[in-house]
């Protein structure tokens, strides 16, 4: 995907991830719109990109999250790229965890993503993309993380299987897999805390890997054990 003038939806752009990300793709030439759940935290994003366009969803609702997509591409006149940069998290043992927030980490990180991508997947040409901040418990889930991993790795299951769908119609399944980084996520749980997590990613060099992979059509983007980012043209 040509990024220089291309339309991208990023939900999640009030988050540290997808407003880095949303900035690394504007210096780059895109054209944003922002998706997110206030409309006063996205007022403020979209204010620091001279007023991009806004849309409101809730991830706890899928059909907002198909209604996003097409109000996103009708104010940008379509769209080349969508991508999700949003989610919650939650730590304790599995019965520390419980029910509840089990289900509210598989509607926000799995289902709702899903709903985003199954309209996106609607309305993209040829030559366009969808990329999701998944993360590495996707594939090595951890203790004390049971259902975040479980939410991650559903959510990952699903891109790899669409990229074979996706694939014959020239749309790029970008699955963005980053072990901890610094922005505070680990620190606003639903519940729980922290297990003590190694040094974390720069935020800055992540998102810099994900517009490469997007501009060059990769499937994978991960962090090695030192924080590195590194895109992988196939996610094996
Ligand atoms: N940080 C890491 O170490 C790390 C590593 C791997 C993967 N990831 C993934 O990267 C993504 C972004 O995380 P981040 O680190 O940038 O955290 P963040 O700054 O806390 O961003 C989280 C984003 O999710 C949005 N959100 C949460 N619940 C929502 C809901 N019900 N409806 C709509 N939006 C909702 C938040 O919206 P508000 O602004 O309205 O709160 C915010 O935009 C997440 O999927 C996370 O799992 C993070």
């Amino acid at each position: 995907m040509d990024i220089a003038g291309s339309r991208v939806l990023v939900a999640g752009a009030t988050g540290v991830l997808g407003g880095a990300l949303t900035a690394e793709l504007v210096g780059r030439g895109a054209r944003p719109v922002l998706a997110g759940r206030d409309l006063g935290r996205l007022a403020a994003a979209a204010s620091a990109l001279q007023d991009a366009p806004t849309v409101v969803f809730d991830a706890y609702d899928p059909s907002s999250c198909a209604r996003a997509v097409h109000a996103g591409a009708a104010r940008l006149g379509g769209l080349d790229a969508v991508v999700t940069a949003f989610g919650s998290v939650a730590f304790g043992t599995a019965e520390e965890v419980g029910d509840d927030i089990a289900e509210h980490l598989m509607a926000v990180n799995a289902l709702a993503p899903i709903a985003f991508f199954r309209a996106a997947l609607d309305v993209l040409e040829p030559g366009s993309a969808i990329a999701a901040l998944t993360g590495v418990v996707a594939q090595r889930p951890q203790p004390g993380m049971a259902d975040y991993s479980a939410s991650k790795a559903a959510l990952s299951a699903w891109l790899r299987a669409v990229r074979g769908e996706a694939r014959g119609r020239g749309v790029q399944v970008l699955d963005v897999r980053p072990g901890h980084i610094d922005t505070g996520l680990a620190d606003r749980p639903l519940v729980g805390t922290a297990p003590p997590l190694p040094a974390g990613a720069d935020p800055r060099q992540v998102v810099a890997a994900v517009a490469d992979a997007l501009s060059t059509g990769a499937e994978l983007v991960r962090t090695t054990e030192n924080g590195a980012a590194v895109v992988e043209r196939r996610d094996r």
